[in-house]
């Protein structure tokens, strides 16, 4: 028999129990500040994801190379696991004012670091400082780091060690003009790592980039789409996940935020579940790649065979001077060589080659290409309806969108 001491204990226990688990689903509903990044340049399309139905998130407010949002802990699930151009999602810890590297020691040796991490788990801190007291992002996330530790050794008598790319708790520091914002690192791994690809084209487009020219060409997934210089089909792989309202970390099955204290495993099943079962079996229309090296069409058809898609892309190892898809597109999406990091023998003759392929094969479609060389784009021959800047690694490049006419019709000939 159980005496009256182990009784009062054990429903002490299940009292702290209710109580945690009610803690944990107010903080679940509580509503949080969260920063996701992004290419310079993809803030309003990103900004446009978080406003769609998917993700439902509040508060949306464009900043530089990144978005402002706010929602409860599911909003910042669902952002993670549907976002295809947002690259990490950030969510907000604590914020301060804080002159001088004291003040900032000191406002961190507040933080209740025990509530955030196990000592066996890692962490790292990447710091961002502008216009502050403080000059030195590097410095501003070593005082970040000791003020952890410290408070670690103190309370729990030792420390957890720090892993640079995959830890457990990745932090953020932001200081701007004294103003300190301290995020969790939600993504770790970068959001455009979707999990189809493991070998790297050298000349592959970034899946955020990707999705983000789809994204701004207004595609609704259900006309004829073609890459008529695919490389390794990054823009047709997004094109059938987008057509297939596929959400982009479906294939991923790891974020840091799974391993926090905090983590709502519940919330988490029932945003992954939600995306499962709005995704189509197969996009709606036909989709089609076309390269001129063999290699790089091997490594499009396996990546899209990783990411499920590879039987509903008709693929073709074609010079575009030489190449009739098999259907007229309606939208033509493309990153032909600019010579950054590709040197082809005559980049001109490939842009005249592509230009004339366009007017000759894709007439009352819409094209929208990207290119890092304004001296190289001219050589298409087209106009273009509007040019938007974004950034790509160093380079500043152009997403340009082209109306192609309809072909003329030959003039009646009068008897
Ligand atoms: C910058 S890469 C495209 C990268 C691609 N978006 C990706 O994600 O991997 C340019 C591609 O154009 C192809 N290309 C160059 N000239 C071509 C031509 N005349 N006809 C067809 N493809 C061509 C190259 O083989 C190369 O794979």
């Amino acid at each position: 028999m159980r005496s009256g001491s182990t009784r009062a204990r054990i429903r002490g226990k299940v009292l702290a129990g209710k109580r945690r688990r009610r803690y944990k689903a107010a903080m679940s509903n509580a509503s949080v500040n969260y920063f996701v990044t992004c290419a310079k340049g993809l803030e309003e399309v990103v900004a446009d994801e978080l406003r769609a139905p998917a993700i439902g998130a509040e508060s949306i407010e464009p900043g530089s190379s990144g978005v402002y949002f706010s929602g409860d802990r599911a909003t910042g699930y669902r952002a993670n696991l549907w976002l295809r151009c947002g690259v990490r999602v950030l969510q907000e810890h604590a914020r301060a004012t804080v002159i001088g590297s004291e003040e900032l020691y000191e406002w961190a040796r507040g933080i209740d670091w025990p509530a955030l991490m196990k000592v066996e788990q890692t962490f790292s801190v990447d710091a961002r400082v502008w216009d502050s007291a403080v000059t030195h992002s590097k410095y501003a996330a070593l005082t970040i780091k000791d003020a952890l530790c410290d408070t670690f050794r103190d309370k729990k008598g030792a420390r957890p060690d720090v892993n640079v790319h995959h830890a457990d708790l990745p932090l953020f520091l932001y200081l701007h003009r004294d103003v300190a914002v301290l995020y969790r690192d939600m993504s770790g791994t970068t959001l455009h790592k979707r999990g189809y690809r493991d070998a790297l084209h050298k000349s592959s487009l970034n899946e955020c980039v990707a999705a983000g020219m789809l994204l701004m060409s207004g595609w609704d997934g259900t006309t004829p789409l073609l890459d008529p210089m695919c490389g390794s089909g990054t823009l047709v792989i997004e094109a059938a996940w987008l057509a297939m309202r596929r959400a982009p970390g479906l294939l991923r099955d790891v974020f840091p935020l799974m391993r926090w204290p905090d983590f709502d495993k519940k919330a988490w099943k029932e945003v992954r579940a939600a995306a499962e079962a709005v995704a189509l079996q197969e996009p709606p229309a036909l989709l089609m790649a076309n390269d001129i090296h063999g290699g790089a069409l091997s490594l499009a058809k396996k990546d899209a065979r990783s990411a499920g898609v590879e039987r509903f892309i008709r693929f073709s190892n074609k010079d575009v001077a030489h190449y009739t898809p098999p259907e007229k597109p309606k939208l033509v999406v493309s990153n032909p060589p600019w010579g950054e990091r590709l040197q082809p023998a005559d980049l001109e003759a490939d842009w005249k080659a592509l230009g004339r392929f366009l007017k000759g094969h894709c007439g009352d479609a819409d094209a929208w290409i990207l290119s890092g060389n304004a001296e190289i784009t001219r050589h298409l021959g087209l106009k273009s309806e509007r040019k938007y800047p974004i950034r790509i690694g160093p380079v500043d490049a152009r997403v340009i969108h082209y109306r192609i006419l309809p072909p003329r019709k030959a003039p009646e000939v009068s008897s």
